[in-house]
């Protein structure tokens, strides 16, 4: 693993919203490894079999974030065959690996996240020309200057608005909007009734809560953004690859598709800015 000479690396200290990249990555990585996987993610395996983490605090993996995953490498590989050049920003992107999933060698790429979990990126990561990674917040917006829009900009929030207030989502949004016309930003959100379960304490495993999540935004919320920021041109409904087993079931897609499950379950949007 690049970096870090071979040596395991610990991240039990991680805490917090931090230590839910965790759960992503460990879910990538399983479906990874799987023989019959949905997603071709050699790099984080290797990430998964080099950190020391209690990953069985989040009890069984499925394929939800691998499949999510997916569906963002699809849009973003749209978007840079439309925009060679462009640049993606990768907010509160944890040990995501999209950037060489993708592998395009014209695309820059800037990598946020906080200040721990850019400290094991560096470490176990390979460094890369075309990536600029920044341990800043994503609410703070001085990343924003480190963006060249020449080419495009295709904004990515993968599992980060719903653990930050509703305002600050919204206005992360809208302040991306107003700041990269013509630009794409693509984020996933979960319904009201889990975001108020996650406040009342998602008990995940005996060992583990997961964070508050206390932003929500269903389906028709989130295709109605253009009504409530006029900066948003359009919002389209992103569909989850199928997958393997009950994730691959058309039926259970058709149904979740339809109201009212349409509004329970989690969304994926892309928004396209004006200008
Ligand atoms: C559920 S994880 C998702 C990680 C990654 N995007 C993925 O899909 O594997 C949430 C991520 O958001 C990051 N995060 C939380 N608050 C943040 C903030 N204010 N600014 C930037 N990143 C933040 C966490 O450190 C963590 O990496």
């Amino acid at each position: 693993m690049a970096g870090n000479g071979g040596n395991r690396v610990d991240a039990t200290a991680l805490g917090g919203v931090s230590a839910t990249m965790m759960w992503t990555l460990r879910n990538r990585a399983v479906e990874a490894s799987h023989p019959d996987g949905m997603l071709e993610d050699p790099l984080s395996v290797q990430l998964y079999e080099a950190i020391d983490y209690p990953y069985e605090n989040f009890g069984l993996a499925d394929q939800s974030h691998a499949l999510r995953a997916r569906a963002f490498d699809i849009e973003v590989r749209l978007f840079l065959a439309a925009h060679p050049g462009a640049t993606v920003v990768a907010l509160g992107e944890g040990l995501q690996t999209s950037y060489w999933r993708i592998g395009d060698d014209e695309v820059r790429w800037l990598s946020v996240d906080l200040p721990e979990v850019v400290d094991l990126r560096e470490r176990l990561l390979p460094s890369e020309p075309n990536v600029t990674t920044l341990a800043i917040s994503a609410l703070d917006r001085t990343w924003m200057d480190y963006v060249n829009p020449d080419r495009g900009v295709f904004i990515t929030a993968e599992g980060l608005l719903m653990y930050l207030p509703t305002e600050e989502s919204l206005g992360l949004i809208t302040d991306c909007a107003r700041r990269f016309p013509g630009g794409r930003m693509m984020f996933d959100s979960i319904p009201k009734w889990l975001s108020n379960r996650t406040i009342k304490g998602l008990r995940v495993s005996r060992n583990y809560t997961a964070p508050q999540m206390p932003f929500h935004l269903s389906t028709t919320e989130a295709m109605a953004l253009p009504k409530r920021i006029p900066e948003i041109a359009f919002a389209r409904e992103v569909s989850l690859p199928l997958g393997r087993g009950l994730w691959g079931s058309r039926i259970l897609r058709t149904l979740f598709d339809m109201r009212p499950l349409r509004n329970a379950r989690p969304t994926l949007t892309l928004c396209g800015f004006a200008g």
